[in-house]
Order: structure tokens, then sequence, then C-alpha cells
């Protein structure tokens, strides 16, 4: 866990705050604070004991044995706990099983009325807090002239969610940012090779360096065959640092190729981010590493100039042998600004597991300054998310047939047009508009890319399988969003006016697939807090599954809606489900489907 979020909604949490006056009162002499162990209770065999357990009789038992005579083992504790739990509206019926466990079981009226409430007052009521006010994700980061490749489609993925939900605990201050790394040595190859092909930069048209990857090769060619060349591209750079007006304008027309490729995928993806490229850290590299000096942290490595930290062997290299400027100098000058400019009480940095040891490095060498706290849980914290490599079948890093990196746009492109073929053979295309094809063919074809990253642990390698997210009836966007279209179907058909039926309806959980669902409704926050204080979003995808899994195998195939007796009362269930539903899409950056 990274952070604790303050989460009043949370069942669990609720539970928790009565246990710890149940404990209390069992046990008024224990010194140390207890902390509740409640958990949520997982079917055997299909069978609940109960919703939640409190688990603290065994481990509690342990610490008094033979202090406190009236327990003479952990059932008899179990049972005082239980006898002191405060009533509440909450709790149906309570009862000790096996060695100690405290089973409850929730009232259904507290749940519906819980539920309820949500539904006027809306999801945001549902909200955890965090303890901290000023949040960054950093995320995308691709680098100019080296295309986005599927390792940025994932970072852009995995960082958008993380936003997201971080947002949804309305801190402070959020900010995407976009580190694009725009200032690396390729640039004196790449204009060096710019000015041989056009003498005059007036010449130079943005379609001319359209193709940016074709256009890196075709100058490492040159910089790798020809020493002249070479020798050109590395006082190009000199130039460009120094501020060459000439080779500025050059570089600043390399970069805007580079970013209208970026933003076609950002568009397509519905991504914010805000760009504040390495080039912007350039002039705060001198005086960050002047700090660092005059703390005594930097020293000579074989000509260059290096940090050790804790635990690592090898050095930080802060400044090149030949004085140039690295990856590594730009971080610590970004990261200096991140804590004294920009305030941050948190930085979170999205990039592929492989960079696990550049943070680890860069976080030590800020802590070994006195620029971090040394306790790692005080604030301002900085954190490093990692993801695993995307595979194609064969089980290789992804590659196009071609055995060049993937575009990420031609991806994307491509699975929306699988999306809308499918759309266009069903029955009713006809009945469609053109835009509606459209709009929803994006909304499943970039969908299932996300959820398809999404749903798998990040830390792990994923295998990019078109068919495989785009099957309708495994765990992949389709089947989710198909299941929304459904029930926004269900409530269409009944012609009612649910706005009035939230005002005036009652919401009861009377049959035991309604209370299951309405139960799995309740339980978003306390996965959500899951979630996000992991900056997991597969626990996420999980719930929104099973979510759509309990709406469809059990409630609704075992309670009608339209035309029942109860008909108000489980539309009020499906809006619910609606709701919770459309918001973890939200938190996944997928578009809702309300037509199927
Ligand atoms: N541009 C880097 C890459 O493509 C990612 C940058 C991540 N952010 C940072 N502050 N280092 O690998």
């Amino acid at each position: 866990m990274f952070i604790e979020l303050d989460a009043p909604a949370s069942v669990r949490k609720q539970l928790a705050k009565l246990f710890v006056e149940a404990l209390n009162a069992t046990l008024p002499t224990q010194s140390d604070a207890i902390v509740p162990l409640i958990d949520a209770c997982v079917a055997k065999n299909g069978i609940k004991p109960a919703d939640y357990q409190c688990n603290n009789a065994m481990s509690l038992f342990a610490k008094i044995k033979g202090k406190q005579q009236e327990f003479i083992n952990p059932r008899s504790l179990g049972e005082g706990i239980m006898r002191n739990l405060p009533p509440s509206q909450m709790v149906q019926s309570c009862s000790v099983a096996g060695p100690g466990f405290v089973n409850i079981v929730l009232s259904k009226n507290w749940i519906a009325q819980s539920l309820q409430r949500m539904l006027t007052d809306g999801i945001d009521s549902w909200a955890p807090r965090l303890p901290i006010k000023r949040v960054m994700v950093d995320f995308s980061s691709p680098n100019i002239a080296k295309e986005m490749h599927v390792g940025h489609l994932r970072s852009t993925i995995i960082g958008d969610t993380l936003a997201r939900m971080l947002e949804f605990c309305q801190p402070e201050c959020l900010i995407r940012r976009n580190h694009i790394g725009d200032w690396g040595t390729q640039f004196g190859m790449l204009i060096a090779y710019l000015f041989e092909k056009f003498p005059n930069p007036e010449d130079v048209n943005e379609s001319d360096i359209g193709d940016l990857q074709a256009f890196y090769k075709a100058s490492k060619l040159r910089f790798d065959s020809d020493p002249a060349f070479k020798l050109n591209a590395q006082q190009s750079v000199v130039k460009l640092q120094g501020g060459d007006p000439k080779y500025r304008t050059a570089w600043k027309q390399i970069c805007d190729v580079s970013r209208t490729e970026f933003n076609k995928v950002y568009q397509r993806l519905g991504i914010r981010l805000e760009e504040m490229p390495e080039s912007f850290f350039n002039r705060l590299i001198p005086p960050t590493l002047e700090k660092l000096e005059k703390l005594g942290l930097i020293e000579d490595n074989e000509g260059a100039r290096v940090i050790f930290v804790e635990g690592v062997d090898i050095p930080l290299i802060a400044v090149k042998r030949d004085g140039g400027y690295n990856y590594f100098s730009t971080d610590l000058a970004s990261l200096w600004y991140r804590l004294n400019v920009e305030k941050l009480d948190w930085n979170i940095y999205v990039t592929d597991v492989g960079q696990w040891q550049h943070f680890d490095m860069l976080f030590k060498a800020f802590r070994r300054a006195g620029w971090l706290p040394k306790d790692p849980n005080e604030y301002p914290i900085c954190t490093h998310i990692g993801f695993g490599l995307v595979l194609g079948d064969d089980g290789k890093r992804f590659r196009s047939r071609s055995s060049e990196t993937v575009r990420l746009v031609d991806l994307l492109d491509e699975a929306k047009r699988r999306c809308k073929v499918a759309l266009l053979e069903r029955d009713n295309a006809k009945d469609w508009t053109e835009e509606e094809i459209e709009k929803t063919s994006e909304a499943i074809g970039y969908g299932a890319v996300k959820y398809a990253d999404l749903k798998i642990n990040r830390t792990t390698n994923y295998t990019f399988n078109f068919d495989q997210m785009l099957n309708d009836k495994g765990n992949t966007a389709v089947y989710l969003l198909y299941a929304h279209a459904r029930i926004c179907s269900i409530i269409r058909k009944s012609g009612k006016d649910i706005e009035e039926l939230k005002k005036n309806g009652n919401l009861v959980l009377e049959h035991e697939d309604e209370r299951t669902l309405g139960l799995h409704l309740l339980q978003f926050t306390e996965v959500f807090v899951e979630s996000c204080s992991n900056l997991l979003p597969n626990v996420l995808c999980e719930y929104l599954y099973n979510l759509a899994e309990i709406f469809t195998k059990k409630f609704y195939s075992s309670c009608q809606v339209v035309g029942s007796p109860e008909e108000t009362s489980r539309l009020l269930l499906c809006e619910a489900t609606l709701v919770v539903m459309r918001h973890c899409f939200y938190l996944l950056g997928i578009d809702p489907v309300y037509k199927l």
C-alpha cells in the first residue's frame, strides 16, 4: 500500500469503527491500540458464511493468554467481542464461528437505504479522500523522433487511469505530466541530416519528415557510416544546446512533427496531458548539480561526475565524461523542481519496470541529500509505478510483421476497424446512423485496447491479441459495454422516468440475488480504496467484471424487472448498477455504450 485513504463510505471502514468499540470494551486493559481486522467473507463451494468477519480474536488471545481469566480460548474471546458490539442499523445478525471469527450479516434494509442515498447524492458521495494535497502523475512521456511505441501506450493507459482514480479523491491539485524526451543527443544527428537534405530551412515541410522513424533511421545510418557526418552531428548538439537560432528552429520543426503524431494517439484515447518536456529542465541542471556538489554528494569517477547511493554498486551518472548531460541529469533537476517549485506531496512516475533502478537511485540520491524524508512513509513521497512488456502472439516483444515497432495510431485504428465490421454485420445495423456506428466502434475498439491492458496486474507482461480483446464473451470491454447497454435498454423498455423513481420510489432487496447485487454495489468504495491505495487498476477491473456477471447471471436471470410487482425497486437497482458501472468505465477511461 502506498497511501492510506480516508473512506467513510467503505463498509469495511464502518464495521471497523464498530469493532474498535467492541474490542476496547472487551479488553479495556490492553495497552496497545487494537487495530480491527475486518474482511469481506469469500464464498467456499458457492456458500458464504456471512458478509464480513472480524479476525482479531485469534491473535489477541495469544497476547492476553493467562492474563484475563474469563477468556479460556480464542473462541470465548470472540464471543466476548461479539457481546460488546454496539447496536447498529448496519448489522442484521452476528455469530462466532470456528476458532473465534466474529461473523457479520449486514441488514438488507441498510444496504438498500445506502444505495438509495447514493442515487440521490451521486457517486461522488462515496469518494474517499487522500491525506495529501498535491499529486502528480508523470505518464506517457514518449521521446521525440523515436516513435511512440507500445510501452508508451501502456504508460499512457495506466497513467491516465491512475490519474482518474486519484482525481476521484479530489486532491487540491492533480497534475497529469507529459515529460516528453525532447533533448537527447539524437537531435544533433537529426538536425545535421535535416540540413544535409534541406540546406535551406525554409524549404522544409512537415510532410518531408512526416515519417520520423524512417528519418531517424536514415540519419542513424549516415551517423554510423560517415565519420565526417558524425563530427558534424556532435557539433550540431553543441550549437543547439548553445541556443543557435537556426538549430533551435530545426529542433522545433522536428519536435512539432512528433507532437502531431502523439496528439493523434491522445485524441483517440481521450487523454489529457500537460506537457513539460525535458528541454524545460535544461537550464535547471547546473544549479541543481551545484547544490548537490555543495552537499558533497558528487564525486569524480573516471572523468564522469557521479553520485553513489545506498545499496547500489554502480553510481548514478550526473554528468557524462564529455561534460554532457543525460536522462539522470534531467530527472535530478525535474524532481528538484517538482518538490521545491511545484511543491508536490506525491510524485508518481509511470514507466516500464526496466526503469526501476533509475528511479530507485534517483530517490535514494534525494534522500541522501536530505531533499526527501529518510522515512519513506513521510511526505513528500515519490513512487515508481512499473509495468511489464507487451508481447506478441509469439511470446516475444510485440512488433509488426516487418519487425518494426508498431505505430500506435495504426493499432488503435485497427481495433476500431474490427469493431466497425462487427457492428455492420449485425442484423440491426440498418437501424443505426453513420455517426452512431462511428462513435460505438471507437468506444468499443479503444475501450477494448485499454481494458485488455488494465485488467492484468500491471507488473506482468501481457500478450496483445485483437481476437481476445474483442471477444464479446470473455472478460473484455466488449462484454462489459454490452452488459451496460443491455441494462440501459431494460430501463428504456419500462418507459419509466428514472429521475421520478429516484424521488418517489423505494429500493428494497427481498430476493437473495437482489441482495447479492446490492451488496456488491455497496462494496465499490472498499474495492476502489484497495485499487487506488496500491495503484492497481486491475483490482477495479475485476470488480467491474464481477458486477456485470452478478447482474447478468444472478439478478437478471432470476428477477423479472419490467412488468413485475417489484418493478420500481428493481429499476432503481438497475439504475444503481448503471451508475457504478459507468463510474468504473470513467475511471478506466472507457466511454460507455448505451445501445446495442
Ligand atoms: N521518456 C522516457 C521513456 O520513454 C520516460 C520518462 C518518464 N519520466 C521521467 N521523469 N523520467 O522511457
